[in-house]
């Protein structure tokens, strides 16, 4: 007999944290997200430029590899290798249903707010025309960051381990590391169009080929959908932390604290 599965319930468990977040901006006057979301974002779009373009080559020192350099595709050149990799990450980000409703609402102010009005009063075009129309490439965008993910996490084994020597090496930066690509990997694979891949279109479950196998996933990336702005955020800021590390360690400032095995 078929099984009627309600997904409803699952989705509103995993929202349990948004109540944090509206008490404190709920607490401040409505322009604080906005602004907050503008200086963030603003400083995040500078410092890629910056670590990408301007900081003196590849930033990379020891076995530690910086996420905006991986994949390293081409190290030498006129032109900056971080370019090869960045434009997926940048573009998948960029496009995120989330990103898209803080920056409609915090850089375009359409509208700024709840209950505030919008600024503009031209005629709602929505996404069906050029350029926001190009965020409905999303989903593909997201084949292109699962590629660059398994990288990072293949970043992270060379870090732990040297195929030179044999030996394993734990260091800080490996922990910063792992840390930075288990949080990357949580707002990847929270994306809307993930869950849709693996659960959407159906009705039962039961019904189809795999189907308890893709209700699993499902449920999965649905606990991790339900904290994806979440994610978004501390991801955004453990790529940055990672860079700064390496940045620090290739210009001398201090020595990797690390065991060797
Ligand atoms: Fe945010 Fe896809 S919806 S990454």
């Amino acid at each position: 007999m078929a099984t009627q599965i309600a997904p409803g319930a699952l989705v509103s468990e995993s929202n349990a944290g948004v109540g944090l977040y509206q008490r404190f901006f709920g607490s401040l006057p409505w322009w604080a997200l906005p602004l907050t979301v503008v200086s963030v974002l603003g400083g995040f779009t500078i410092y890629a430029i910056w670590t990408a373009f301007f900081s003196g080559g590849v930033n990379q020192s020891g076995p530690y590899l910086s996420p905006f350099y991986s994949p390293l595709i081409w190290a030498t050149g006129p032109i900056s290798p971080a370019l090869w990799v960045l434009w997926s990450p940048l573009a998948f980000r960029a496009t995120c249903y989330y990103y898209r409703k803080a920056y409609y609402r915090s850089f375009f102010w359409d509208p700024p707010a709840c209950a505030v009005g919008e600024l503009r009063h031209k005629e709602y075009r929505g996404e069906a025309k050029f350029p926001l129309i190009l965020n409905n490439f999303h989903r593909y965008f997201f084949y292109a960051v699962l590629v660059v993910t398994g990288f990072l996490w293949y970043d992270v084994f060379l870090a732990l381990w040297d195929p030179k020597t044999g030996h394993l090496q734990l260091g800080l930066g490996t922990g910063i590391m792992l840390l930075n690509v288990v949080l990357l990997s949580a707002y990847t694979f929270g994306c809307h169009s993930v869950r849709h891949l693996v659960g959407g279109g159906l009705d039962c479950y039961s019904q189809v080929r795999f189907g308890m196998a893709r209700f699993r996933a499902w449920s999965w990336v649905s606990l991790l959908n339900g904290r994806h702005a979440l994610f978004a955020w501390v991801s955004m800021f453990s790529v940055v932390i990672a860079d700064i590390y390496i940045h620090l360690l290739r210009a001398g400032a201090f020595a990797d604290p690390h065991i060797v095995f």
